[in-house]
């Protein structure tokens, strides 16, 4: 945690109000009626959440909403329930039938108009559902079976996560861009027993292949049985390769039992929807599990509270469905609410810088929830890209990944919202599963640069090493003392190592991993990782993961990979390298330690530096010491207690081929 960064936030004292209109119509519309409710999430945390879900499907009432402690807390106790059938079954009765679910753009763009746009009403996602669920049961896939989804923003990407969802078993969606190496390594650990995938992604002009790198990662991942395939790119496109007896085309898919996926499985509360694989601070991916009652509980009221839907409203969560924004805010919380969702295939600059602005305009996007690192490109891009399109749809905005630093977001107030709309800095996790943090839209100002205040039924708190409460805007750990029906259970097949990555560092009490500060008004200030995790535009990187690649290079003896401020990214990827005896440092083999990350782990983590050096700094008993190595990176010079390294010249060294 840079005391920079601390400075830098201190000085920011801007307040920004709602406007009075915008007030007037949403659900919590002061601080005192946030304050009441947030009361009553504490003190009556059963009452609370059963009220709150009340509009979703249960098939059996929970007998106990909120029972155990961490890490072993349970929700909705004795409930039962299918999560496809609130988020969609649900609406057709509710005259939502014929409403808009999710409204698609593929990236393909001619003369400034999209080559495919869809829609799905709630009716048809419905057949959708049904009908790949049936060929899910005629596959063989039984409750608690893995399913891994290695798609691109396609609404098949929705469909099959609520599929999964219909017939019980664990969906785990792996991002598109990851590699072949990542991909396989996601299979072995859930051990998947279906894949499901499309031939291919179009992605900033480009043809992205995925059926391809499927083939690759089932070279090894015998776990797998079956692979359906969604063709996405089109006849133009080279035919799909399909392994007889393996792959199916998703239409004959559809085609094998139309009507077995119709009867939902109906599981307990704690059955477990899906599995997401985040960085930790080892080089192995964790699998973060969710719950079925829990994980839909906090996605669908945090929708509706942060996002303060009503009909009418076009929601548009710019988020992969290969990360978790994907998963609670494109999929599972607007839809359990009956939201109207914008889903967009490409990239925002494809064709040109102006793409997101004609989608709004073109549609009557109402609230927009995005990331830093593209609100920090949109502005870098130029305003004449929003300029020149109608936005007067916006009404709210928001924002997720990483701190926003105040300048960005004043331009998105500005610019984008046309200073009108509030803008929601929401922070949570991949672990939280919903929103945690935020300040509620209409209820009160919000302060650039700050998450805000505690969610209902949160309770962040930041901590010194030693457990105690920090000071008013003193830096600490951020910790959330209570239980949360959203946070995850487990790591899938390592519970160990679940109590050692979030309850090792205070006994019983969920750490984030994040440093942060509280100010006087109790505003939340979030100043970034403090293990070995780097947050790149808006990601989380483990940087463990980044080293056990680079050294996977024959030529390479130790790695140590870091971040450095950026910009655009938050946090660029610097990786010290040093060679085998004999190796040659120099262009083309940063290229090849470039290339070798791109192919393990995939582009979006490719290094934006390599720094190759003679030696590494280290402590006596042998650990690289980073904080030296994040000072270098960042050109400032190594501060701080040297006197455990081994052997300063090394660092003497690397400071002076810095200069
Ligand atoms: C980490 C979680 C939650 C979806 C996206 C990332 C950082 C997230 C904010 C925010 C400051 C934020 C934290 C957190 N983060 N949102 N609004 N302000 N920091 O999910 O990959 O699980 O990463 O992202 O460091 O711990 P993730």
């Amino acid at each position: 945690m840079s005391s920079d960064a601390l400075t830098s936030h201190l000085t920011e004292s801007r307040r920004f109000e709602p406007s009075a209109e915008f007030r007037e119509r949403a659900r919590v519309s002061s601080r005192e009626q946030y304050e009441a409710l947030y009361r009553e999430s504490l003190d009556d945390p059963s009452a609370f959440w059963a009220r709150e879900t009340r509009d979703l499907v249960w098939r059996t009432e929970a007998t106990a909403v909120m029972t155990g402690k961490p890490p072993r807390a349970d929700w909705f106790h004795g409930a039962s329930l299918n999560v496809s059938e609130s988020c969609v079954d649900r609406h057709l009765t509710s005259g939502a039938r014929h409403r808009a679910a999710i409204i698609w753009e593929g990236e393909p763009e001619a003369g400034g108009r999209p080559v495919e746009t869809r829609t799905l009403t709630y009716g048809e996602l419905h057949r959708e559902v049904v009908a790949l669920a049936g060929a899910l049961r005629a596959l063989g896939v039984e409750k608690g079976d893995r399913v891994i989804l290695y798609m691109g923003m396609v609404p098949e990407a929705a469909i099959a996560m609520l599929a999964c969802a219909r017939v019980g078993a664990v969906h785990g969606v792996v991002f598109g861009g990851f590699a072949v190496e990542a991909l396989r390594d996601r299979i072995n650990d859930c051990g998947a027993k279906v894949v499901i995938t499309q031939d291919g992604a179009f992605r900033r002009g480009n043809v992205v292949p995925m059926k391809a790198t499927v083939d690759r990662a089932l070279e090894e991942a015998k776990s797998v049985e079956k692979v359906i395939v969604f063709p996405r790119l089109g006849p133009a496109h080279a035919p799909i390769s399909l392994h007889p007896g393996r792959d199916l085309l998703w239409s004959d898919a559809l085609a094998l039992d139309p009507k077995a996926g119709a009867a939902p499985e109906i599981v307990d509360a704690s059955h477990p929807l899906f599995i997401l694989y985040t960085s930790g601070s080892t080089g192995k991916p964790k699998g973060v599990l969710h719950t079925a009652a829990g994980f839909l509980a906090g996605a669908h009221v945090s929708t509706r509270y942060v996002f303060d839907l009503r009909d009418g409203d076009l929601f548009w969560c710019t988020a992969d469905v290969g990360w978790v924004t994907g998963h609670s805010y494109v999929v599972y919380g607007p839809l359990s609410n009956g939201a109207t969702v914008m889903m967009y295939e490409g990239a925002p600059n494809a064709p040109d810088p102006g793409r997101f602005w004609r989608i709004i305009e073109r549609h009557g996007v109402s609230v927009l929830y995005t990331a830093p690192t593209a609100i920090r490109a949109f502005m870098r891009w130029g305003e004449q890209h929003p300029r020149a399109c109608d936005l007067s749809s916006l009404r709210l905005l928001g924002s997720v990944g990483e701190p926003i630093n105040p300048e960005a977001w004043v331009w998105y107030h500005t610019v984008i919202g046309g200073g009108r709309c509030p803008i929601v800095d929401t922070w949570w996790q991949t672990e939280t599963g919903s929103i945690m943090m935020v300040t509620l839209p209409g209820a009160t100002f919000a302060k650039p640069g700050s998450t805000g205040l505690p969610f209902f039924g949160v309770v962040p708190e930041v901590w010194r090493a030693d457990g105690t409460p920090a000071a008013p805007n003193e830096g600490g750990k951020l910790v959330l003392t209570r239980p949360y029906p959203s946070m995850l259970r487990t790591i899938w097949g390592d519970d160990a190592r679940y109590q050692q990555a979030y309850f090792s560092e205070f006994s019983d009490t969920y750490f984030t991993g994040d440093g942060a500060r509280r100010d006087e008004d109790g505003y939340f200030w979030v100043l970034g990782r403090i293990d070995d995790v780097l947050n790149i535009a808006g990601h989380r990187v483990g940087t463990a993961e980044i080293e056990s690649a680079v050294v996977g290079h024959p030529a390479v003896a130790e790695c140590a990979a870091v971040g450095r401020p950026d910009e655009l990214k938050g946090q660029a990827l610097v990786v010290f390298v040093t060679l085998k005896l004999g190796q040659e440092a120099g262009p083309a083999m940063r290229e090849a330690i470039l290339e070798q990350v791109s192919r393990d782990i995939g582009k979006f983590a490719r290094p934006d530096e390599v720094r190759f050096a003679d030696a590494l700094p280290k402590t006596r008993s042998g650990k690289i010491m980073r904080r030296f190595l994040k000072d270098i990176a960042a050109g400032r010079a190594a501060t701080g207690d040297a006197s455990t390294l081994e052997d300063l010249s090394v660092l003497a060294k690397l400071q002076a081929a810095e200069e």
